[in-house]
């Protein structure tokens, strides 16, 4: 028997436990392997969550989890960066096995929980990290160790892509698709992590130290979220041929390594611009295969549950036979150095709110061209208000860095009003 304990009976524990009690006989039947949740603690022991749980395995005291003999894997599934560090911690000092869906904390101590895994011979599961439901962590790990990974681009959280989507097919605003989002129970009450990128951020680091072998830290992930993108911007992508994603890109060029989370303008004709609503989705390019891409849903208790069980199997029929895993995370240094963001050279989307008078346009194209930056089309339509009027262009490849530049120089003249917005277009497959 190989016994598992859960800390964190929420959706995800949730979702986790039905799984290995409703197919407790399948599993066994695919895997020769009997799989039994020993002990689950949580601090709200009362509320009805639908299943038939035995009181005798329930403990308010995570502890009893980690140290029950029984227990072969903790899975942790509370969240957070403080108290779950400290029970994954402990339960690897345990010599336990551990399972985990935290990607904020992996993104975070990934190098102190990783190194903590190696000197005390453990192993961590952390499929469920990203992506919920898709299987993306044993893509890496496993079905592309044979590449070197050049390119990802991922669509990595669900909430974010339902706002866009939402504003993509119903012309709301940010506001108001974020609110029927809340109301769906996608976002949460405070959106912060997902829709200022934040949480694609902490799964794009999990994903770089796999696919790049590079342990990014958080503020080397440049980060931008959905908040300040407007519906005229959709409507300009669309007239473009592109749309709008929250896009998380790392690229590895030269020796150099970027990693970026931002809107970004992506072609109609690139797969990834078809990922709509809640799904996730992930386009990675190794050097041997070639342009691969994995889709799914990225949240719910089934879904993730689903992958934090696929670790469970894993680990569970690696303890069966005595045989850890030979595949190393890396922990400290970078193979790569870090691109800077003002070395990123791409063709940009510019929306600027300009008086509609004469001359406006040449002085705004004249410090385009002062920043060595060529603009291939520009559109001024739309209704004039209060004398203003949306003027966007689309240039050829340019550095961000010229682009960040012009946009505050155009920002100060006396004929523009408020802050302009600039987006990278992603053009095509790599
Ligand atoms: N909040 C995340 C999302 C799901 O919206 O995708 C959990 O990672």
């Amino acid at each position: 028997m190989i016994g598992i304990g859960i800390i964190g009976l929420g959706t995800v524990g949730t979702g986790t436990y039905k799984i290995l009690t409703e197919y407790h006989d399948l599993l066994k039947e695919r895997t020769g392997l009997d799989i039994r949740v020993v002990k689950i603690a949580d601090i709200d022991l009362e509320r009805d969550r639908g299943i038939a749980l035995d009181k005798n395995i329930l403990t308010r005291d995570a502890y009893e989890v980690i140290k029950d003999k029984q227990v072969d894997i903790v899975v942790e599934l509370i969240g957070g960066t403080t108290v779950a560090y400290e029970y994954i911690s402990s339960a690897i000092r345990h010599k336990k096995w551990v399972v985990t869906a935290n990607k904020a904390l992996l993104a975070e101590k990934g190098d102190e929980i990783f190194g903590l895994i190696e000197r005390e011979g453990c192993e961590i599961g952390f499929e469920a990290s990203v992506c919920g439901g898709i299987p993306i962590i044993r893509v890496l790990r496993d079905g592309l160790v044979g590449n070197r990974i050049n390119y990802l681009l991922g669509i990595l959280n669900g909430t974010s892509n339902y706002i866009l989507t939402k504003m993509a097919e119903e012309g709301v605003n940010f506001t108001a698709a974020l609110k029927e989002a809340q109301r769906l129970g996608y976002a949460e009450q405070d959106p912060t992590l997902d829709v200022e990128g934040i949480d694609a951020a902490h799964k794009l680091s999990i994903l770089v130290r796999l696919a790049f072998n590079c342990p990014m830290k958080m503020e080397d992930i440049t980060t931008r979220g959905i908040s300040k993108v407007e519906p005229i911007d959709i409507f300009f992508a669309r007239e473009f041929g592109y749309k709008i994603k929250l896009i998380a890109f790392a690229k590895e060029e030269k020796g150099h390594l970027i990693a970026r989370v931002e809107p970004t303008m992506i072609s109609l004709s690139h797969p990834m611009s078809n990922i709509s609503g809640v799904y996730n989705g992930v386009y990675v390019v190794g050097d041997h295969v070639g342009p691969t891409l994995f889709y799914g849903k990225g949240a719910g208790g089934a879904p993730t549950g689903s992958s934090i069980v696929s670790d469970i199997v894993d680990m569970a029929s690696r303890i069966n036979n005595r045989n850890t895993n030979t595949k190393k995370i890396s922990t400290g240094k970078c193979e790569y150095s870090l691109m800077e963001d003002k070395d990123i050279i791409a063709p940009y989307y510019i929306r600027v709110n300009a008086h509609d008078r004469p001359g406006v346009l040449s002085r705004i194209s004249g410090i385009l061209g002062e920043h060595n930056i060529s603009i291939s089309t520009v559109v001024q339509k739309g209704r004039v208000s209060r004398g203003y009027v949306p003027v966007v262009m689309i240039t050829h490849e340019a550095r961000e860095k010229d682009i960040k530049d012009a946009k505050s120089k155009i920002d100060r003249l006396p004929f523009i009003k408020g802050e302009s917005m600039h987006m990278r277009i992603e053009e095509g497959l790599v």
